[in-house]
């Protein structure tokens, strides 16, 4: 049995989504996490993830180790014992790049079990799976990740929140440049907090700016108005770099993609490194490819945002 999940892109909030503002999230359609789940002889379940060079036992696992932790609460969701099936898992979704690697995984292996057992969950449950598992890559996950790839489409996010429906009027187009620096989600996570705990007046001042570019870009996305979104990403970026999340790498794909002729572009994720978004009209597509890759980029993948 095998099922799958996308990768997603924060197009606008990160950060400022885990303090109660809004974001905006799509899936990244053509980069995927695989799961198959195998029935096997033995009493136990075989976890088997060659892209991480990784094969165990469930029984031999770390008890914080997430793809461990996603098999058990999917059994104990469905009323099953772990036991006597495989798990193989495949990804081409990069790891620690903002590309919610991490929920995909969860997304994956939770919808093979539940089709596995002839009991498929809606994505509401898979969502609230993934959940348990995005607190174990860092403390204080808003949802964000888990909800847009078990949902598969373009979400307008607010922690806490039931999703709301979000129409993207005109589709367009977002290059993805990778810096090749790996950034774990829970260190950018946990340095933005302890800098909220030292200057909670500032960074309540920084988070409400980016709520409200959110909220914004929510509205221009619905009316068809893509190229006011280039200006937006841009000043979402200065407040990343403000709240400390920037890094020279991302301001080097950044720059090249603006000089290219990018509308606007800014990092994507937890920041640090991970990957550089760039709204980008057919015609400069290519020229931002080219310059993001002679700026660094360790590959770039262009992706088309719709509904
Ligand atoms: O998983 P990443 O790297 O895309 O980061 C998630 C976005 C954050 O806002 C930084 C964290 C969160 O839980 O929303």
């Amino acid at each position: 049995m095998r099922a799958s999940a996308p990768g997603k892109i924060i197009l606008f909030g990160e950060h400022a989504v885990v303090y109660g503002r809004p974001a905006i999230a799509v899936p990244v359609l053509h980069v995927r996490a695989d799961a198959v789940i195998r029935s096997a002889g033995e009493r136990t379940v075989r976890i088997n993830a060659p892209g991480i060079g990784r094969r165990y036992g469930l029984s031999s696992a770390r008890p914080d180790d997430p793809i461990a932790t996603i098999v058990r609460l999917t059994c104990a969701r469905l009323g099953v014992a772990p036991e006597y099936f495989e798990v193989h898992i495949e990804s081409s979704i990069p790891v620690a790049r903002g590309l919610g690697s991490g929920a995909a995984v969860s997304v994956a292996i939770a919808r093979a079990l539940g089709n596995f057992f002839a009991r498929p969950f809606e994505p509401e449950t898979l969502s609230a799976l993934a959940y348990e598992c995005e607190k174990l890559y860092h403390g204080t996950p808003s949802g964000i990740d888990n909800t847009v790839i078990a949902f598969a489409r373009p979400v307008y996010f607010v922690r806490g929140r039931p999703l709301e429906p979000f129409e993207v009027a005109r589709p367009f187009l977002i290059a993805i440049g990778d810096t090749g620096v790996s950034s774990p989600t829970k260190i950018a996570v946990g340095d933005v907090r302890r800098a909220w705990e030292a200057d909670r007046e500032r960074f309540e001042a920084l988070f409400d700016r980016i709520g409200e570019i959110a909220r914004e870009a929510r509205q221009h996305i619905e009316q068809g108005n893509n190229a006011a979104l280039g200006e937006l990403m841009n000043q979402n970026q200065e407040l990343a770099h403000a709240i400390g999340v920037s890094s020279p790498e991302i301001e080097r794909l950044v720059e090249a993609a603006r000089r290219a002729g990018a509308l606007g572009a800014k990092l994507s994720g937890a920041g640090r490194g991970g990957n550089v978004i760039a709204l980008v009209e057919t015609d400069a597509q290519e020229a931002v490819e080219r310059a993001m890759l002679h700026a660094g980029a360790r590959r770039v993948i262009t992706t088309l945002v719709k509904s």
